[in-house]
């Protein structure tokens, strides 16, 4: 094998320069994403593995570079509304959620205009197309900059936990991307909010915005799918194993065997990390995948995890916890 390989996926190394806000790094980061590049960039849910989703082959990239299933469709970010126009067609409800929720942490997935020059490897041959405005300063920079809707799945390997960091991204990307762009941490920390807009509404993933804040504005309850039934899930990338550490998971933990580390929810004794000791659901969720990321780099074999109520953000935390706890 040729020395500028990776031995795993045989994909050519690249040099990843880390970039930051501040100074010349959007512009830079832009224009590697003009070019073609793969650039990593923090929104306020997770860090996004972005390329220009005009281009065939800028997109063909992230798929090997995060080793993702083809068949797994991306989410488009833009930088406003009207721009989120020119690559879907919204309903009235559709225009109604995206005024209330835009820009946040919330995906649309809608009828794709059939105009727009969207590579179909973004959408995996599908008819509909994933559209999200996100409300992160340094996203919107880049995007307005870039001045090309962003093919963006989180940057992170297929299957393992999502990045909430520059230097988680790094952990699982470096060598294979073009650039990071470094903005901190992420404010949410959990991904968007998924809704099914092409039909009546339908709740594809839970996340950074609740559920019923959603119901609120649609006057509507928002019916679940249950993808990970079906042989071809309704939201692809909703199969049951996801965000996996080594460590095996186990859930609902009031008690800490020998050798578990417990990641804590609320006033819990022995908690090698807590996700919120006020037991605050927004608070757990920034902290989620960071916690996953530390545990996991001090190889216990099993993480043991406190409840968490089911309510608001809860739904997001416990959906990412039971496909990070399902079997592989
Ligand atoms: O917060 C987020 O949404 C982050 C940041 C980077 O924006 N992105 C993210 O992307 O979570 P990803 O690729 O990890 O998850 C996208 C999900 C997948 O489950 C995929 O199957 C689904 O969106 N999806 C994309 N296009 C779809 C479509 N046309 N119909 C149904 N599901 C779709
Ligand atoms: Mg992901």
């Amino acid at each position: 094998m040729a020395d500028n390989q990776d031995a795993a996926s045989h994909q050519p190394f690249r040099a990843t320069r880390r970039l930051t806000g501040a100074g010349s790094g959007i512009a830079e980061a832009a224009a590697l994403l003009r070019q073609g590049g793969l650039v990593a960039f923090p929104t306020e849910t997770v860090y996004g593995l972005g390329a220009d989703a005009t281009s065939d082959t800028a997109v063909a990239g992230i798929y090997a570079a995060k080793d993702r299933p083809s068949f797994n469709p991306l989410i488009v970010h833009v930088p406003t509304l009207a721009a989120a126009h020119d690559i879907a067609r919204f309903s009235p409800m559709a225009e109604t959620v995206a005024q209330a929720f835009w820009p946040g942490p919330l995906t649309l997935v809608l009828p794709l205009s059939t105009q727009r020059g969207v590579s179909r490897l973004v959408t995996a041959g599908l008819d509909s197309v994933a559209v999200r405005v996100p409300a992160a300063p340094l996203a919107r920079s880049l995007l307005t900059e870039t001045a090309r809707p962003i093919a963006a799945p989180s940057a992170n390997p297929s299957g393992k936990i999502s990045p909430t960091t520059a230097a988680h991204v790094l952990a699982g990307l470096d060598g294979r991307i073009d650039a990071v762009l470094d903005g901190g941490a992420c404010a949410v920390g959990v991904e968007s909010t998924i809704l099914d807009m092409t039909g009546s509404p339908r709740l594809l993933r839970p996340g950074g915005i609740a559920a019923d804040e959603i119901e609120a504005v649609l006057g509507v309850p928002l019916p679940a799918t249950a993808p990970d039934n079906a042989d071809r899930p309704i939201a692809p990338g909703q199969l049951s194993s996801h965000y996996a550490p080594r460590a095996r998971m186990r859930l609902n933990a009031d008690t800490v065997a020998p050798g578990e580390l417990l990641l804590g929810f609320g006033p819990v004794e022995g908690a090698a990390r807590n996700l919120s000791e006020r037991g605050d659901l927004a608070e757990a969720t920034a902290n989620l995948f960071a916690a996953l990321h530390d545990l996991d780099a001090l190889e216990a074999p099993v993480i043991a995890v406190s409840p968490i109520p089911e309510t608001g953000l809860g739904a997001a935390i416990n959906d990412r916890l039971r496909r990070a706890a399902a079997p592989r």
